[in-house]
């Protein structure tokens, strides 16, 4: 399984969808670039989610809300005293650790080597300290398991100290009277502070929702894995608003519909499971997780609240603004309920990653052979068709191309005149295009082409009229 991550990072990078951010500086930890067909992906990634819960939702609608905010905001939602992980340093190797963390990777230790109960037992113990916020606990925890620092080897451990994951910075010219503000740790407080913006002059009627793309911050203690953990993310929320007494209904119907949503995208349900929060975060009464069956086991790719009327309360207080909405069907003013989903468009890119890309073997009892493809839907799949002149003469390239600048217009395309057919097609198969076009002598004649399918790999001949929608139809939701 560690191959397998490894092959997923390496492609990533060879094919140009994910970079380390300042590589030619020897990066920064945990922050990372997306190349060409990363940025594709990505953005292919973000029409499906922003179709499906907002064009498709007549009671949905999207915002785009900034990055800075007001500081109290995070005095409000309790990010300041309580967005908070528990840190150890080694004394020795003077690295820090999340506490947890490395608790947990004993639970995974005490899995490999199958000591179920132990590992079983020690997960209860640090639900038990995390949920009573207990530090001095979690130290004992470590070293009654002789836990040692990855680096140093040792248990020279400090005490456990909170430690917040917000980034802040000065606003202002001058540093004397200058504000501190934050970099957002979550988008949901850009929609929570413009909720009654949005209902009065959306017209919005309760049940109604709010989305929004965005980027996060948190400066996480450990990160690692990949673009599962990074300091600058990206999140895709939904606060969904609720008459109160109606919440844990909606919470059930989006916990189902996001499940579904994920599905569609073509993955393995057997990849997919729902965890049950254990310890609730402080504005929650409900909350699940989507995971994922990563190949370093499952993690959450997905959140869903139920975050009561906590926020909009919180806001009322700390703005002294109202944050009432008037039922006209019960007569009634009431704070709304919310139900929240979360999901990270980086953890998104990596299931989808991960669930895309195959070693395929190709084999024949005379010649061995194989290829490298990335199965994407091929909706969110970053070129949906190359095209290939079968030779660099008699015309073909030009044909080529004015076969492609008619189809571009609806469809990323790519153009390829380089080695031999079979070598472009792998090409394209290693970056996840559906189809591939090839403009041969026939084609000056009769104005038509062959196709040829990723997955099957069979080709077909077809009049260059047909092409439209014959791309059309595969690469639409
Ligand atoms: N507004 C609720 C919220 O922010 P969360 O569970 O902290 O909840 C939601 O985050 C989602 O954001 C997660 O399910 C995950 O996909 C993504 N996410 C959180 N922290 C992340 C990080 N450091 N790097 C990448 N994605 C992250």
């Amino acid at each position: 399984t560690d191959d397998l991550f490894k092959n997923i990072v390496s492609h990533a990078k060879e094919y140009g969808f994910v970079f380390q951010s300042s590589e030619i500086y020897d990066g920064l930890s945990a922050v990372y670039d997306y190349g060409q067909l990363g940025a594709e992906l990505k953005n292919n990634l973000k029409t499906y989610w922003w179709k499906s819960m907002v064009q498709l939702n007549e009671n949905i609608v999207g915002i785009d809300s900034a990055i800075f905010m007001h500081p109290t905001i995070w005095k409000a939602s309790g990010h300041v005293d309580g967005f908070n992980d528990p840190m150890i340093d080694n004394k020795d190797s003077k690295k820090r650790y999340r506490a947890d963390q490395l608790i947990e990777d004993k639970i995974d230790r005490y899995e490999k080597d199958g000591k179920s109960d132990k590992a079983a037992q020690l997960q209860k113990d640090l639900d038990d300290a995390l949920n009573a916020d207990d530090l001095p606990r979690l130290k004992t925890i470590i070293e009654e398991h002789n836990i040692v620092c990855p680096v140093s080897g040792t248990k020279n451990w400090t005490e456990v100290r909170q430690f917040n994951l917000m980034f802040a910075t000065q606003m202002g010219a001058m540093a004397d009277g200058a504000e501190q503000v934050y970099l957002r740790p979550e988008t949901a407080q850009g929609i929570f502070v413009n909720f009654l913006n949005v209902q009065k002059t959306g017209r919005m009627k309760i049940p109604f929702g709010i989305a929004q793309i965005g980027k996060a911050f948190r400066n996480e203690v450990i990160a690692r894995q990949f673009i599962m953990r990074m300091r600058e993310f990206e999140q895709m929320e939904l606060q969904f608003f609720v008459r109160p007494g109606t919440e844990l209904e909606w919470y059930e119907k989006w916990k189902e519909t996001r499940l579904k949503w994920h599905l569609a995208l073509g993955s393995d349900p057997a990849k997919y499971r729902y965890h049950d929060h254990v310890k609730l975060a402080h504005y929650a009464n409900a909350a699940v997780d989507i995971e994922y069956d990563f190949p370093f086991g499952f993690k959450e790719v997905e959140g869903i609240h139920s975050r009561t009327d906590f926020d909009l309360k919180q806001h009322q207080e700390f703005s002294k603004k109202k944050m009432q909405y008037f039922d006209p069907e019960i007569n009634q003013n009431y704070i709304p309920y919310v139900v929240e989903t979360s999901v990270g468009l980086d953890r998104l890119f990596l299931t989808v990653f991960a669930n895309s890309l195959v070693h395929e073997d190709l084999s024949t009892e005379d010649k061995q052979d194989s290829r490298v493809v990335l199965k994407f839907h091929p909706a969110i799949a970053p070129v949906k068709a190359a095209i290939f002149p079968l030779t660099k003469k008699d015309g073909l390239p030009e044909k080529a191309r004015e076969i492609m600048n008619k189809l571009k217009l609806d469809f990323n395309m790519q153009y390829d005149e380089k080695d031999a057919i079979g070598k472009r097609y792998r090409r394209q198969d290693a970056i996840g295009t559906p189809y591939c076009i090839t403009v041969d002598h026939q084609t000056l004649e009769d104005n038509t082409v062959t196709i040829r399918h990723r997955d099957s790999m069979e080709q077909e001949r077809v009049a260059i009229d047909q092409l439209r929608s014959i791309i059309g139809d595969l690469v639409s939701w």
